[in-house]
């Protein structure tokens, strides 16, 4: 995080509210100046002295002090992001209704920054269809939701509903910060998620994508201000609401979706994992069941990212190579061969890279650039993936000392 950052964290009253103190003050420690406003149930919960301590500020919770100040559209205009911590089912349903009925829902209702929603609550609420169509229309709406994590919740019942872990919170906000409209006016295509090559109707051979980096860079990408288009494999997460999403389902329909669609963009992100063979004949009917072993001949499916390479013109054109060894040398290797500007290494040897939560990437780029974006959820890694593509395509328009900067 940015030293003097300037965060607004609205606490509202739930047990986790406790917690918000730490949050505060890792905020502060971490260099930023935090407003804290609080519900009137909030301070049943946590003394706002708790926070003013913490941030060496005020802490703001009624509309009514200092009103000619104006403090719900001044602390929102203050701050480059927001996050609500702990966000009650209540305040949920008050933002995703627009009801303006105390300093936090009118102040969020007046802001124009991004924000975070850190849900806590017991397992039911959360489950609820209100709470989740709430947070549906906030998603759809551009705000960020940390989802709550799984275990002992206070009314010692266990499910899911707890705040989300500290690390968590601290990522989302730094999203949120980091997230300007650098994109505006840009057409983005994102490929994303695994293909499936049949070999009958019942039957696929496939790999464990979930597409969720492709759907993440497609959401921050919108949000920085860009024309997105998803060209999504099959996948049970939802795709964003607010893009463009065509849907295939084999490697050949994911190469003629990228030709038609991505072809000509100023960014494509080529994030799917799509299959290199499919069996050379899918039989229309159900292969019987026998005690016979069976062959499945292969044959080579067209290299979508090759393809795009070959065509790409201007466009600025990221790759992705999940590799279980040699990682780097083989990335480097399929920058070159497939003429792409910049790779995302992804190690997809243990626990991490396909359906995992969280990820580890390094971004290399030609005359040895090369960035390590750490381990962090898919999110964050999907808005400082962007930071980098912004500062390589600056660098490329710039045209100076380009390719051994350090710059991304
Ligand atoms: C002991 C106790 C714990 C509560 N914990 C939560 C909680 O974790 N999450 C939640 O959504 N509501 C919780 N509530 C209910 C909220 O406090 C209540 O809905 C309140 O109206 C929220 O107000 P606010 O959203 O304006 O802060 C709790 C209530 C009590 C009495």
């Amino acid at each position: 995080m940015k030293a003097g950052s300037h965060v607004l964290l609205c606490v509202t009253g739930g047990i986790a509210a406790y917690k918000a103190a730490s949050l505060a003050s890792a905020l502060v420690q971490g260099g930023a100046v935090v407003d804290v406003m609080m519900t009137a149930e909030a301070e049943r919960f946590v003394g706002p002295l708790t926070f003013s301590a913490l941030t060496a500020r005020p802490v703001y919770s009624s509309l009514w002090d200092a009103p000619e100040r104006i403090p719900h559209v001044r602390l929102v205009r203050e701050a480059q992001a927001a996050v609500v911590a702990p966000a009650t089912a209540n305040v949920i349903a008050k933002l995703a209704h627009g009801i303006a009925d105390d300093l936090v829902t009118t102040a969020l209702l007046a802001a124009r920054i991004p924000v975070v929603l850190a849900p806590a609550m017991n397992d039911a609420m959360y489950r609820s269809e209100a709470t989740q169509a709430n947070l549906r229309a906030l998603r759809e709406r551009g705000y960020d939701v940390v989802e709550p994590g799984v275990g002992f919740l206070a009314e010692r019942e266990s499910g899911i509903g707890r705040l989300a872990e500290e690390s968590a919170l601290l990522g989302a906000i730094e999203v949120a910060l980091a997230r300007t409209r650098a994109l505006e006016g840009l057409r983005v295509a994102i490929t994303a998620g695994p293909t499936r090559e049949a070999f009958d109707p019942v039957r696929f051979v496939s790999n464990p994508s979930t597409g969720a980096t492709g759907i993440a860079l497609a959401r921050e990408a919108h949000l920085r201000g860009a024309d997105v288009t998803l060209i999504l494999g099959p996948t049970q997460l939802e795709a964003p609401a607010q893009v463009r999403v065509e849907r295939v389902t084999t490697a050949r329909e994911m190469y003629d979706a990228a030709i038609e669609r991505a072809v000509g963009a100023d960014v494509i992100v080529a994030a799917a994992a799509v299959a290199d063979w499919r069996p050379a004949d899918a039989s229309e009917r159900k292969v019987k069941k026998t005690e016979a072993d069976l062959n499945v001949r292969m044959v080579r499916n067209p290299d979508v990212l090759a393809e795009l390479g070959r065509r790409k013109g201007e466009t600025f054109l990221l790759g992705f190579a999940a590799e279980t060894e040699d990682h780097e040398a083989n990335a480097r290797a399929k920058l070159a061969r497939k003429n792409l500007d910049a790779i995302a290494v992804n190690d997809v040897s243990g626990a991490r890279g396909f359906g995992a939560q969280e990820n580890a990437l390094v971004v290399l780029w030609g005359g040895g650039g090369r960035r390590e974006l750490g381990t962090a959820r898919k999110e964050v890694l999907a808005a400082r993936l962007l930071d980098c593509v912004q500062e390589r395509m600056q660098a490329r328009h710039a045209r100076s000392g380009v390719e051994d900067d350090e710059c991304c």
